[in-house]
C-alpha cells in the first residue's frame, strides 16, 4: 500500500466527450476516500506553468453533461523536453501532489509514460480519445459520443445523397485508427468504410461502388477515415470525379463537430467508472497503470503497453462491413 494524501488531475491533447465525467468521478472518488484533490489547468502546459487549484466537490457540480473539459487542454511541446518535465515536476513537489491522474489520449499517456520514468511519482492514466485507439481497453471515453455524433450526420447526408442520387464520400476523424469510421459505417448503413488499417485501391473501390448502381442502389454513402494512409475523402472523390465521371460525388468533412457535444449515458458512466477506478487503483498501490474496461470489467493496464502495443481493429468488424454492404 502506498500514501496517497494529494492527487492532482489534468486533461490533456484533444478534448473528448465525458471528460468532465471523469474530472468530476476522480475529485468525488478522492474526497470520498479522504484525500485532497487538486486541478491542473491546461494539461501538462500548466503543470509546468503552475496553474494548479485545490478541487473541493462543488467545483464538480454541474458538470457531468458538458463536452469538452473544465479543466481546459492542451498539447504541451514544452512537457516533451527535460527540463520540461523538470518544472512539472517542481511544482508537483511544491503543490504536495503525490499522484498523478491523467485524463488523455495516446500522447497524452505517453507523456505520463516518461514523466513517471524518470520522476518518483504515481502517475495513472484514463483512457479518453474519440479515437478509440488505445490498446487494453475495449473503448475510451468520447468515442460512444463521436460515434453518435457521426451517425446523426451520416442519417441527415443521406436524405440528399438519395434526392439527388449522389455519391458522398464523408470524412470523419480517427487519426490514424479506423474505429470512427468502420463503426460509423457499420451503424449508419454506409456503403463502404475506407480505414487505413486495410489498404484500398481506389480501383477495387470503384468497382464496389459501380456495382452498388448497378443493384439499382440510387445513392452511396462512403466513410472515409481521416489519414496519410487513406488520403481522405478529397483523395477518392477527385480520383471519382475523374475516373468515373457519370458520377455526382461530393464530399462532406466532419471536422470537430466530432469532438464536441454532451455526452452520451455510455460515456459518462465509462468516465464515472474510469475516475472511481483511477483513485481506487492508487489506494492499492498501483503505479504506471492505465484504467481500462474488457468485458465491462474494469482492469489495470501497464502504461507502457497501453501505449506501446497497437490496437487493433477488429477482423470480425471488417468482415461484418462487408457483408452488410453486398
Ligand atoms: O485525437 C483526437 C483527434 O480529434 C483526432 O481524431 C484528430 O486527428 C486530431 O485529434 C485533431 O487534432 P486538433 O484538434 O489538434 O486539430
Amino acid at each position: 500500500m502506498r500514501n496517497v494524501n494529494c492527487v492532482g488531475i489534468l486533461t490533456s491533447g484533444g478534448d473528448s466527450p465525458g471528460m468532465n465525467a471523469a474530472i468530476r468521478s476522480v475529485t468525488r472518488s478522492a474526497i470520498y476516500n479522504g484525500l485532497r484533490v487538486k486541478g491542473i489547468y491546461r494539461g501538462y502546459r500548466g503543470l509546468i506553468t503552475g496553474e494548479i487549484k485545490e478541487f473541493r466537490s462543488e467545483n464538480v457540480s454541474n458538470i457531468i453533461q458538458l463536452g469538452g473539459t473544465i479543466l481546459k487542454t492542451a498539447r504541451s511541446e514544452d512537457f516533451m523536453s527535460p527540463e520540461g518535465r523538470k518544472k512539472a515536476y517542481d511544482n508537483i513537489k511544491k503543490e504536495g501532489i503525490d499522484a498523478l491522474v491523467v485524463i488523455g489520449g495516446d500522447g497524452s499517456l505517453n507523456g505520463a509514460t516518461q514523466f513517471a520514468r524518470e520522476y518518483d511519482i504515481s502517475c495513472i492514466g484514463i483512457p479518453s480519445t474519440i479515437d478509440n485507439d488505445l490498446y487494453g481497453t475495449d473503448s475510451t471515453i468520447g468515442y460512444d459520443t463521436a460515434l453518435n455524433t457521426i451517425l446523426d450526420a451520416v442519417d441527415k447526408i443521406r436524405d440528399t445523397a438519395t434526392s439527388h442520387e449522389r455519391l458522398f464520400f464523408i470524412e470523419v476523424m480517427g487519426r490514424d485508427a479506423g474505429f470512427l469510421a468502420l463503426n460509423g459505417a457499420i451503424a449508419s448503413g454506409a456503403e463502404a468504410a475506407i480505414i487505413p488499417e486495410i489498404s484500398t485501391e481506389v480501383d477495387q473501390l470503384a468497382e464496389f461502388i459501380q456495382s452498388g448502381f448497378r443493384k439499382s442502389k440510387s445513392s452511396s454513402i462512403v466513410l472515409v477515415a481521416e489519414s496519410e494512409l487513406t488520403g481522405g475523402a478529397m483523395h477518392y472523390a477527385e480520383r471519382v470525379k475523374n475516373e468515373y465521371p457519370q458520377y455526382d460525388v461530393r464530399v462532406t468533412i466532419l471536422g470537430h463537430i466530432q469532438r464536441g457535444g454532451s455526452p452520451t449515458a455510455f460515456d459518462r458512466i465509462l468516465a464515472s467508472r474510469f475516475g472511481s477506478a483511477a483513485i481506487e487503483s492508487l489506494l492499492e498501490g498501483q503505479r504506471n497503470i492505465m484504467i481500462g474496461i474488457e468485458n465491462d470489467e474494469i482492469v489495470y493496464v501497464p502504461l507502457t503497453r497501453a501505449t506501446k502495443i497497437q490496437k487493433r481493429v477488429p477482423q470480425d468488424l471488417i468482415d461484418l462491413m462487408k457483408q452488410l454492404s453486398v
